[in-house]
């Protein structure tokens, strides 16, 4: 079978032969590098549905199958068996790490806990109702204010020590957006817990007595966390990259990637889901939703609802829809949201519109309910997202820059403004 394809225009007859680029598994892709040069024409592809901007060895998606790969492991198979740190481990290095591998990646991690005295300072500068997001974006970015020492993209050592640093000083960030956003002191991450336990104490704690983490609190969160953390090249990984491919720092690219995830049709869309579900109220308001959701003259959307690339149902909603049921039986906890959630989800389900367009619920439409069953605010759900999602983040950013032939992300466009005119002095206009 030949490995190139002919691209002819029809135009002129011009042809150009274009080389075939095959991964391990998924469709393949025509490498259109030299199309420009031989053709004189560019694709165009907005919102990026047809186009590969790199090649990666991280994540695996097939959108028909409703298949999810972190490094080859279904994700099924890591939700049952791992936890979000020999994850984060995964995604960065590549494979599972062996029993001394895993002590020292999370000796690592828990020792990196501890954030900059001076970013306390930095915190109390935001008004106490901003929102978590708007807070994380800043105070991510101006971690690169504080480790200015190792933050060169070329340096294996600053690059590992960066990766550690992110992971384990995430929770800590989110944790005091949250508590200065109740007016709480900050609470000092707890080395002896485990990464979802310390989180949930320096969410929970107050100095005035003890805090005891829920087990199944922290099991659960660290279920989320997984689930969450890598999905190839989504709108804030792919914003990850760009900024990584101008030679900025990690940081500096991290943050953007927070700033990417925060809007509502990506990870903004948990926080979005629930207040669609308060909205709703009670099931029998359901079907005049989803009515709203089809009326292409009403801006409605079913929050949850939809995936660019699972085009069948999203392993991880089928994975985070069971969990849900099972910690909310757990904690004794019965939400009436979650009967609005199961009720939308059959009716549109059925909906000729949702079966036809292939819109299925997609991970954050049941996250949302088991974030609230943790008792974790609505605003600070993305803020969950953006920890978790931290892990694939810098495994893409380190996968960018171990390669070493970093070229700069530069889209071209097809100009529709004016052509070229002379300037009209101001009295003649
Ligand atoms: N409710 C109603 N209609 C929808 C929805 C929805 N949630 N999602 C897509 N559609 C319709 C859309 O109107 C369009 O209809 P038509 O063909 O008649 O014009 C068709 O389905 C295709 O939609 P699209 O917007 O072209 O699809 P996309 O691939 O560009 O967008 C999406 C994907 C996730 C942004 C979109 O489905 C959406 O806005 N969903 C709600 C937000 C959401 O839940 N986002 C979380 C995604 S999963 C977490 C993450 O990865 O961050």
């Amino acid at each position: 079978m030949s490995n190139t394809i002919a691209i002819v225009d029809s135009r002129n007859g011009k042809q150009a032969d274009l080389p075939i680029v095959s991964g391990a598994l998924g469709d393949p892709a025509i490498d259109i590098a030299k199309l420009n040069k031989e053709l004189g024409l560019f694709t165009y592809d907005p919102g990026f549905v047809s186009t590969c901007s790199t090649k990666s060895a991280i994540t695996f998606i097939d959108g028909d199958q409703g298949v999810l790969l972190y490094r080859g492991y279904p994700i099924d198979q890591l939700a049952q068996h791992s936890s979000f740190l020999e994850v984060a481990y995964l995604l960065i290095h590549g494979d599972l790490p062996g029993p001394a591998q895993k002590t020292e990646f999370e000796h690592h991690v828990t020792h990196h806990t501890m954030i900059h005295e001076g970013l306390k300072l930095f915190m109390n500068g935001f008004h106490y109702n901003a929102h978590p997001m708007a807070m994380m974006v800043g105070i991510a970015g101006s971690l690169a204010a504080f480790y200015h020492d190792s933050l060169d993209p070329e340096d294996p050592q600053h690059r590992m020590i960066t990766a550690i640093r992110l992971i384990a000083k995430m929770p800590t960030l989110a944790a005091a957006c949250y508590k200065h956003s109740v007016g709480q002191p900050y609470v000092y991450p707890k080395n002896n817990l485990d990464y979802c336990s310390r989180f949930l104490d320096m969410m929970f704690g107050v100095p005035a007595e003890p805090y005891e983490v829920n087990p199944i609190a922290a099991k659960a969160l660290d279920l989320l966390f997984i689930l969450h953390a890598d999905h190839e090249q989504n709108a804030s990984t792919s914003t990850v990259r760009l900024v990584g491919s101008t030679g900025a720092n990690p940081i500096a690219c991290i943050a953007a990637g927070i700033a990417a995830l925060w809007g509502p049709a990506h990870g903004g869309a948990n926080e979005a889901v629930l207040k669609m579900l308060n909205e709703i109220g009670d099931k029998s308001n359901v079907a005049r939703a989803v009515e709203r959701a089809k009326d292409k003259n009403d801006n409605f959307r079913l929050m949850g609802f939809g995936h660019r690339v699972y085009k069948n149902f999203d392993p991880r909603a089928k994975i985070i829809r069971e969990m849900c049921h099972k910690v909310l039986n757990e904690l004794g906890i019965h939400d009436p949201l979650l009967d609005v959630a199961m009720a939308l989800e059959e009716v549109a389900l059925k909906d000729d519109y949702f079966v036809e367009r292939k819109l299925y619920p997609n991970v954050d439409f049941y996250s949302g309910i088991i974030y609230k069953a943790l008792k974790i605010p609505v605003e600070m759900f993305t803020v969950m997202f953006a920890i978790a999602r931290t892990a694939g983040w810098i495994a893409h950013w380190l996968e960018q820059n171990a390669a070493g032939d970093v070229k700069i992300g530069r889209p071209r466009q097809i100009y529709v403004g004016p052509k070229s005119r002379d300037y009209v002095p101001l009295a003649q206009r």
